[in-house]
Order: C-alpha cells, then structure tokens, then sequence
C-alpha cells in the first residue's frame, strides 16, 4: 500500500479533538458536518436467469463510494453466475423476506462499521442468523498479512460478529478520495497526513464474491 503514516490511533485521536472542537467552536455552523458531496448509491436489481429461485441481498452502508461500488461488482459477480441479487444502501432495506443469502458490507470510519449497518444488524439479528450471511469489510489501514494487522482489523468488527457469529467475513482495502468527503473528514485526513488513493483489488473482490457462493 502507498504511504499511510496514519495510524488508527490517529484518526480517532484526531477526530476525538476535531469534533470537540467543532462542537464548541462551530455550534452554530451545522453545515461542516453536513455538507459531504453528493455520492451516489447504486441501487441495482439483477435478473438474469428467469429459472433461478435463489435470491442474494447485497446491502451496504458506504461515506465516499468506495464501498458502495465494491458492492455493485460483488453484486454483478453473483449476478453473472445466475443468481437473482439486490444491491442497495442498508438504508433502503425494509425486509429479509424473499432472501436466502445476505451480504452486508461497510466502510470503517473511526475504528467501526457506519451506524446504519450497526443498527439494521441489531434489528434483524434472528433474521439474519437463519440466513447464510457474509460480511465485508473495507478500510485502509491495517490491510498487512502479520499479525498485528490482523488483529488490528478483526477487532473493527469484533462487535458485528458478537451479533452474528456464525457470519463468514472478509476485508478489502478502500479508497480515500478528498473530493468526496465533508469539510470535516477531509480537515480530520490531512491531519492525520492520509495520502489520497485507490487500493480497491478489484480481482480479490470478484474472487470473493464468485466463491462465497459456491
Ligand atoms: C474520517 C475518516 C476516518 C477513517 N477511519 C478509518 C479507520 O479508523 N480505519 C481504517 O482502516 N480506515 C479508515 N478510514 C478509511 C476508510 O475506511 C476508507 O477510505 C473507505 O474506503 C471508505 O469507504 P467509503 O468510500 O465507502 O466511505 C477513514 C476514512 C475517513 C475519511
């Protein structure tokens, strides 16, 4: 990976004071944190074999896009294979009905997956737990094979899989892109000296997805 002197410490320390500092010095300027770009969430229904019975929800809680799209391709994987698939942002689940596979991923910010996802895991934990469920996650520090790495990043999802234990999991590396964050993300990146850039391994995500369902 290209140069992140941050660490997680980092962000989380930074954020911590930034936000404080927000809050006393900028009560009355609620746009900083609100004034995030438009991103886009893809919201897609694949059908393309009329015979198939099975249907997989692939549902996302994404910032900047980059796990959004990472959900749109694994959702086009499965549709490739003959699989029914929904993609949409968490936010627009309303039911598991009709569903017999559920993957769910998220961006990490500060050291967690996004409230959103948190939220609709808790509220549909039996749901879930009856379903053959995957979890992916997408970041960018801590992507090393060793160890600390390892536990560094398992430990993002320590909560979610005290939820759902029985769930497979998987990491890919994301994208941080200036442009597409808040006044306030993007003050917290340049901080903690985040280095702009795309680590998306578009071939381990394909991989991921053809064989999760296998
Ligand atoms: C404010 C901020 C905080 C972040 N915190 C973490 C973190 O604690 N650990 C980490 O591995 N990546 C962190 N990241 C990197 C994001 O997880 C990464 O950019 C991801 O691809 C964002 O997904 P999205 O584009 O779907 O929002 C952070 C990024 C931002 C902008």
């Amino acid at each position: 990976m290209k140069s992140t002197k941050f660490s997680r410490r980092d962000f989380l320390k930074v954020s911590g004071l930034t936000l404080a500092g927000v809050a006393v010095t900028c009560s009355g300027l609620g746009y900083v944190a609100t004034d995030a770009p438009t991103i886009p969430n893809p919201e897609l229904t694949l059908r393309k074999d009329k015979t198939m019975t099975q249907t997989i929800l692939v549902a996302y809680a994404s910032r900047a896009g980059s796990t959004a799209e990472i959900a749109a391709v694994i959702g086009q994987t499965l549709a490739e294979r003959g699989f029914n698939v929904d993609v949409k942002p968490v936010k627009k689940v309303s039911s598991l009905a009709g569903y017999q596979t559920v993957i769910l991923g998220s961006a990490i910010r500060m050291g967690s997956w996004l409230p959103e996802m948190v939220k609709f895991i808790q509220t549909n934990q039996a749901a879930l737990t009856a379903l053959p469920t995957a979890l992916f996650t997408v970041h960018m520090l801590n992507v090393g094979e060793d160890e600390a790495s390892r536990n560094a990043r398992h430990a993002y999802t320590a909560p979610i899989r005290a939820i759902l234990p029985q769930a497979t999991e998987t990491f890919f590396s994301g994208k941080l892109d200036f442009s597409r964050l808040s006044l306030l993300d993007r003050f917290i990146a340049k901080i903690v000296k985040a280095v702009e850039s795309d680590q998306r391994d578009w071939q381990k995500i394909h991989d991921w997805a053809s064989q999760i369902v296998s």
